[in-house]
């Protein structure tokens, strides 16, 4: 209907999508034949794209999803596998009116198979610079993610590298963030990791948290780690004084709709607290997650929440602006972005 023209129209900011999560089951075939990487032999989803498809309408939780994700990673080896698995994410991407896109990546799960973090950068680099060119409307920036299923000092050890290598004073790397499983990896275990990359002068923050995870992870996150931002904190929600500061602190909660859905957060897309959000003037922005595994991009991501929550024009003009005012980009650029 009208609505989903104009959902369509509006210019879109992502600020959640991990560019490992864009890799399709077909891709993920094709490249892992073309580097020769055996897949998997006991388990049946492997046997071809369409069980892998299929699988993934089954998912039971944040973890049982990761495992998949983590297999999707063993394909991607050359640079030349980064720049089409983010290429084809922009052209998506642009194809639906996003304008603004900060894409995640997880260096630790490439540089422990031996793929090096320049070769990740590198890959990703050319495919910003082809869409410089192809999609002159669209700002990119990457933000890398420590893993939380990892020891502690691997988080450090990534850090470091980052740090040598320059990235985050130089245009290349705009923030840091951590995301993998969430329960029992509280935000305390990370704090000297934040400390260090804040004494270091890296100036943005983030962490997945409130996901699977109760509110008071996403309280913890705010006070210990600093973070200007919470990627889902979906489950903020169930702390009213949470929900008074987020609002508060203009925290913008990067929510991602239909990633709660399959990895069973919530029963129902109506569970997801938007409207509570939008009443409490918490800042949040609507986000794909992981697209290739959760059954869409950003507009039906944005079409689900309309679907669900039959919003008004001027509810996404307030989430419009509000993901704006929430990304990581010069001021100059939030202007043209209005
Ligand atoms: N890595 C990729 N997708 C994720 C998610 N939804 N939660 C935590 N870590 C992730
Ligand atoms: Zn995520």
């Amino acid at each position: 209907d009208k609505l989903h023209q104009l959902l369509q129209a509006l210019p879109k900011c992502e600020h959640h999508v991990h560019i490992e999560g864009t890799i399709s089951p077909e891709l993920f075939f094709r490249l892992a034949s073309k580097n020769g990487i055996t897949l998997p032999s006991d388990d049946p989803a492997f046997e071809s794209p369409a069980a892998l498809h299929a699988r993934y309408q089954n998912f039971t939780s944040l973890d049982d999803f990761l495992h998949y994700y983590f297999v999707g990673f063993s394909a991607l080896i050359n640079a030349s596998d980064f720049e089409a698995l983010t290429y084809d994410y922009l052209a998506l991407a642009y194809s639906q009116n996003v304008y603004h896109a900060e894409i995640f990546f997880d260096p630790q799960a490439h540089i422990s198979r031996n793929v090096p973090y320049h070769t990740i950068i590198a890959g990703m680099n050319a495919a910003k610079a082809r869409a410089a060119v192809d999609f002159p409307k669209l700002s990119i920036e990457f933000i890398p993610c420590l893993l939380r299923h990892l020891p502690v000092p691997s988080a450090h050890e990534l850090l470091d590298e980052l740090l040598a290598s320059g990235h985050f004073f130089d245009g290349t790397l705009v923030g840091f963030g951590m995301s993998s499983t969430e329960l029992g990896k509280h935000p305390s275990l990370y704090k000297s990791v934040y400390d260090s990359a804040r004494a270091a002068g890296v100036s943005n923050f983030t962490a997945h948290y409130g996901e699977e995870g109760p509110s008071d992870y996403v309280k913890d996150a705010l006070s210990l780690l600093n973070v200007s931002r919470i990627d889902h904190g979906r489950r903020s929600a169930e702390d009213a004084d949470l929900v008074a500061q987020l609002a508060e602190s203009a925290t913008m909660l990067t929510l991602c709709p239909l990633s709660n859905v399959i990895l069973k957060g919530v029963d129902r897309m109506q569970d997801i607290p938007i409207r509570e959000f939008l009443d409490a003037n918490v800042r949040f922005s609507i986000n794909s997650d992981d697209p290739a595994y959760f059954g869409g991009y950003i507009q039906e991501n944005y079409c689900a929440v309309q679907e669900a929550f039959g919003l008004t024009v001027d509810d996404w003009g307030k989430i419009a602006r509000g993901a704006i005012a929430g990304s990581w980009c010069s001021s100059s650029r939030k202007e043209q972005l209005l």
